[in-house]
């Protein structure tokens, strides 16, 4: 039916192969098969060519990206392939513009029998991607996906929806009709693509119109292949006089568009499986361009949308034993997303949202403006290419909650995106700290405040601190038989760690009084295992276990001085002396865990394997804290050792392997004198815009070869990029 109607039109037959023709009845449809078209040409990419680029990047479950690595999608051009929940599965979400009445480009996705735009130039900031997109040589187009961030203000934050900002001018200087469409599939609502979606179009009391589509058996709290299970998704834009909107199969409602550029305001009465004959839900509206004279600014027509999913039920969370007891409900408790604190329902959330896109941009303008300053000022141009990658990825892996008991206010909840899940993992909101102590050190105490009241309400078993507080986001159920995944000192380590950084970054030395007795029970464990670590796994499992690790020593003997620090912000007198037995400790840990005698010395992965060596990232502690534990020394010997080892992409995380960790490096790069400094960071972008990975941004990755995945593992979307901030967080 397209080919026909388009060739109706003759000219717009253009770009058209035969292989472009309408799919068979019930054959998979393009969004499954995300078949790539080529690019027509190669786009810039500012400030480099991330692996994915963000687009709608605000939670666990608002997490869609554009490929653009070249071992997965079309190398990050928006027309011609459908962008990727982070997993790779193809999310459903078209753009088409048509032109003079007869001609129509796609300029997002993958629609079938439909040519595709010039993708010019695609420039990111913390929060935005712009894509600026040539039509013919007749249109401009800048596509500005907009996720924003708010730092210190919950409310805002506590609403997972992202904004996609579309304008146009005109190219040719010649005025010309242009119509715009927009839909999205229900390949949202549900991660099984044979699940039953239901949907709705309405408008809000203040003039929106929406598009609402949801799982027709929602199943609370439940993932399929990690998309959410529940919640109504929102495709929203404000109700102009011409906008049109349809619900149907993907082929007729963007036929529809491509015939007369508008849609018939009717909607697909069929509730059915997201796969058959899949429903999308469009809009369509006149976006006209002026004439302007040769060498003048052009004069833009913009409009723009709201993507978003609302659920009032957020998180199951077990933190009191008390409450266990009151009747009140069964335990664990089912957590609210914050955003119900606020508005009575979703038509308000919906609203404050969409009308809020002025007040967001300028915001998000303030957010980039300080970041890129900052980061150029710490790091240059290449640092600045990594943090501002980094913002939305580490924002888009947390989620706010509300608890309507003292002494806790709004809780921040984290996904161990892609590697297990877990919920509210240690090791992965330490790597994750330094963009929370960074933007709000309080950020950061709302996810240590769960750990904390679920293990000092005896809800777990072991004397050292817990791995994660539940093997599956969104489940906070913790482990009260303590078959956690056992991290012992690493995790011991970072909970002090953690909360002394907080505590100096806020002033808040009443967070320390209120945890100082399980804080001790952490460092007795620490006194006894810090100096000579057993047989253990580090945050690195991934690597295996090991005995008498170098590094992880590290961080349990600064955790030891961290408690001095502690006990002396508030006056507590504690039963040891952790001054001394830290000062003890790293004396004989320099000797042990040193290779003096290799040219030049370094640090080696574990005591007596003097041939091996790796990065020793838990030095940065040392300076973040400003524990003075470790001497000048060690730090010069480390940062001239470095680039001794260096391959192309970056420095390996230790012997055992060629790959390494982004994160760690770049704690690793913050602890370095100026060069070594330089040369990590300049590694890693170069790492950045070359890899062939096109999923978000993985933090584990090969150094040598192509700098493809490390060892084959796919970590991506990892709020652990966080880590980027390292330079930034130090004092
Ligand atoms: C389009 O976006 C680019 C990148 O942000 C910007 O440099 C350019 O000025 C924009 N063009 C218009 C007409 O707004
Ligand atoms: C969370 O727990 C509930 C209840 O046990 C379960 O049905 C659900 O599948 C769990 N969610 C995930 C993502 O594991
Ligand atoms: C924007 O598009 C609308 C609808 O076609 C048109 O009425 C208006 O004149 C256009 N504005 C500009 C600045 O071209
Ligand atoms: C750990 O290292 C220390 C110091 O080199 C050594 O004495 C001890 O034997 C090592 N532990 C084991 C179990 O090998
Ligand atoms: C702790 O040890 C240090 C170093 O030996 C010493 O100067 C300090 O007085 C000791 N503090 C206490 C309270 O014993
Ligand atoms: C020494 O390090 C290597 C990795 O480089 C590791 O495979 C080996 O087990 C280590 N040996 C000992 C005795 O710990």
């Amino acid at each position: 039916m397209i080919l026909s109607t388009l060739g109706a039109l003759g000219l717009a037959l253009v770009g058209l192969t035969a292989a472009q023709k309408e799919p068979e009845p019930n054959s998979p449809n393009e969004a499954e098969l995300n078949t790539a078209q080529p690019a027509s040409s190669t786009s810039e990419f500012y400030p480099v060519r991330p692996p994915a680029v963000p687009l709608a990047v605000r939670s666990p479950y608002l997490s869609t990206w554009l490929p653009a690595g070249r071992d997965g999608g079309n190398g990050g051009h928006l027309p011609g392939q459908w962008p990727i929940f982070w997993t790779g599965q193809p999310l459903g979400w078209a753009g088409l513009i048509r032109v003079d009445n007869y001609e129509t480009y796609a300029w997002m996705g993958a629609p079938q029998g439909i040519q595709t735009a010039r993708q010019v130039a695609m420039e990111y900031t913390s929060t935005k991607s712009v894509f600026t997109i040539d039509v013919n040589g007749k249109v401009g187009m800048n596509i500005t996906f907009l996720s924003p961030v708010f730092p210190h203000d919950v409310q805002r934050q506590s609403l997972p929806f992202s904004y996609v900002n579309i304008e146009v001018w005109s190219a040719d200087g010649h005025q010309h009709p242009v119509q715009i469409y927009t839909d999205i599939s229900a390949e949202w609502a549900s991660g099984d693509r044979s699940a039953v979606a239901q949907w709705k179009t309405g408008f809000s009391s203040v003039g929106i119109a929406y598009h609402k589509v949801w799982k027709q058996t929602p199943q609370v709290f439940s993932e399929a292949n990690d998309q959410a299970e529940w919640g109504s998704w929102y495709y929203a834009t404000e109700a102009v006089e011409k906008l049109t909107f349809q619900s149907g199969a993907d082929t007729e409602v963007r036929e529809a568009f491509v015939n007369g550029g508008v849609l018939s305001n009717a909607e697909d009465p069929l509730f059915r499986a997201i796969n058959k004959n899949y429903p999308v839900f469009g809009y369509a509206l006149d976006l006209a361009v002026s004439a302007v004279a040769p060498s003048s600014a052009p004069t833009v027509n913009s409009t723009y949308f709201s993507i978003g999913l609302l659920q009032w039920e957020a998180v199951r969370y077990q933190g009191n034993a008390d409450r266990r007891n009151t009747g009140i409900g069964e335990t664990p408790d089912a957590l609210n997303s914050l955003w119900t604190d606020y508005y009575v329902d979703e038509d308000e959330a919906l609203s404050f949202f969409h009308n809020d896109f002025e007040t967001a941009t300028k915001l998000s303008k303030d957010l980039d403006d300080k970041i890129a300053k900052d980061s150029l000022a710490a790091g240059g141009q290449d640092y600045m290419a990594l943090t501002t990658l980094a913002v939305r990825q580490a924002f888009g892996a947390t989620e706010l909650v509300g608890v309507n008991h003292e002494p806790l206010g709004p809780l921040l909840f984290m996904k161990e995106i892609s590697s297990n899940g877990n919920m509210q993992t240690v090791d992965v909101i330490y790597p994750a700290s330094p963009i929370f102590l960074y933007l709000n050190p309080e950020l950061l105490r709302m996810m240590l405040d769960p750990l904390y009241e679920n293990q000092e309400n005896g809800l777990y078993p072991n004397k050292y601190a817990m791995h994660d507080l539940g093997t599956h986001f969104p489940n906070a159920t913790g482990h009260s038989d303590g078959t956690d995944e056992p991290m012992p000192l690493e995790e011991c380590g970072n909970m002090i760690i953690m909360t002394l950084a907080y505590a100096q970054k806020s002033g808040n030395t009443d967070y320390l009084k209120k945890h100082i007795v399980i804080l001790e029970q952490w460092a007795a464990y620490l006194i006894s295992d810090a100096l000579y670590p057993a047989h253990q796994l580090s945050t690195d499992d991934f690597a295996g276990p090991l005995l008498n690790q170098t590094n992880l020593a590290l961080k349990g003997i600064i955790a030891l001085q961290a408690m001095h620090v502690i006990s002396e912000l508030i006056d507590w007198f504690p039963m040891q002396n952790y001054s001394q037995i830290a000062h003890d400790y790293i004396s004989k840990w320099v000797e042990i865990g040193t290779n003096k005698n290799d040219n030049p010395p370094h640090t080696i992965l574990n005591y007596g394997n003097e041939t091996t060596h790796g990065l020793l990232y838990n030095l940065y502690n040392d300076r973040l804290l400003s524990t003075h534990l470790v001497p000048d020394s060690l730090y010069k010997q480390q940062s001239a050792f470095y680039p001794t080892v260096a391959n192309v992409y970056g420095v390996p995380l230790d012997t055992r392997h060629d790959y390494t960790k982004g994160d760690w490096e770049i704690f690793t790069a913050a602890v370095s004198e100026e060069s070594t400094k330089r040369m990590f960071i300049s590694k890693l972008a170069k790492w950045t815009n070359e890899t062939p990975t096109s999923r978000p941004f993985t933090d584990l990755y090969e150094t040598g070869g192509d700098g493809g995945y490390g060892d084959g593992i796919i970590f991506c979307a990892r709020p652990v990029m966080g880590g980027m901030f390292a330079l930034l967080a130090l004092p």
